[in-house]
């Protein structure tokens, strides 16, 4: 196996590999793994353990009051204004997937980026539903209460979607995302790419 070198620009290169780029730091990767935690969390005890339910549901709040602070202030690819794109680059986006020539993007595509917020948006709703069924206000009032239901349910549902999209675009464009969202690092961009 030729042995790793480092080149003028500092990224490491192998004879046999594409050379690679930083793309998500440390921030955005923990912030990931462990909202997907809190999630999976929240909803495995949603009817066994109050205790735990209510933690994983503020863990999930917090760390998306972090990403919000951290998409203004973080690192390119992190921020907010790097990925996010009007409905009509969105529908675009889609239309070119469905003709098979969506352009691949070193951050989030204008369908991830999308569904990267609403995500974050319907998971806060849930928190913050589920936070006010403890209140004397809300306690025991039906559309709270259907509210955190629905907006759980339609986090699983969206999930189902961001992992689709997430092997969709892994198989076009002949990487793997997910490694990606582990390592924090991509093929660099080539001709054709929006970086
Ligand atoms: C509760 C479940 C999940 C939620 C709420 C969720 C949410 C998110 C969010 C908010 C981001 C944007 C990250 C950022 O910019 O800070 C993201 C990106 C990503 N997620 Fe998830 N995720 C979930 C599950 C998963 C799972 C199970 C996988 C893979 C096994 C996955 C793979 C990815 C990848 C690869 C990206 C980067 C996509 C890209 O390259 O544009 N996600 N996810
Ligand atoms: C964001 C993560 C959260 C998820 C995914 C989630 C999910 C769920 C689900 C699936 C249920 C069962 C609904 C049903 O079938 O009736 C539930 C119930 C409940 N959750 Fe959450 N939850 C979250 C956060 C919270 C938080 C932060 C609190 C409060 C501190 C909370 C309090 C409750 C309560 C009191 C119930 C039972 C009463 C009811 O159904 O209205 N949840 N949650």
């Amino acid at each position: 196996m030729p042995k790793p070198a480092r080149t003028e620009t500092g990224t490491i290169t192998r004879p046999d590999a594409h050379p690679t780029v930083r793309v998500w730091d440390w921030v955005v990767r923990v912030f990931h793994w462990s909202l997907v935690a809190s999630f999976a969390t929240a909803w495995l005890t949603a009817h066994s353990s109050e205790d735990i339910h209510h933690l994983a549901g503020y863990a999930a709040a917090a760390l998306i009051a972090l990403r919000l602070i951290w998409g203004i202030v973080g690192t390119h690819y992190a921020r907010f204004s790097q990925f996010t794109r009007g409905p009509r680059a969105v529908i675009g986006y889609l239309r070119a997937i469905v003709t098979g020539s969506e352009a691949r993007y070193i951050g989030h595509n204008p369908a991830g980026g999308a569904m990267v917020l609403t995500l974050m948006a319907i998971m806060f709703v849930t928190a913050l539903t589920g936070w006010m069924t403890t209140t004397d206000q809300f306690w025991g009032v039906e559309w709270v209460s259907q509210a955190h239901e629905w907006s759980a349910k339609a986090i699983l549902m969206l999930v189902f979607v961001h992992l689709a999209g997430v092997i969709v675009a892994s198989v076009r464009h002949h990487e793997n995302l997910i490694r990606a969202m582990l390592t924090g690092r991509k093929r660099m961009a080539e001709p054709g790419d929006v970086a």
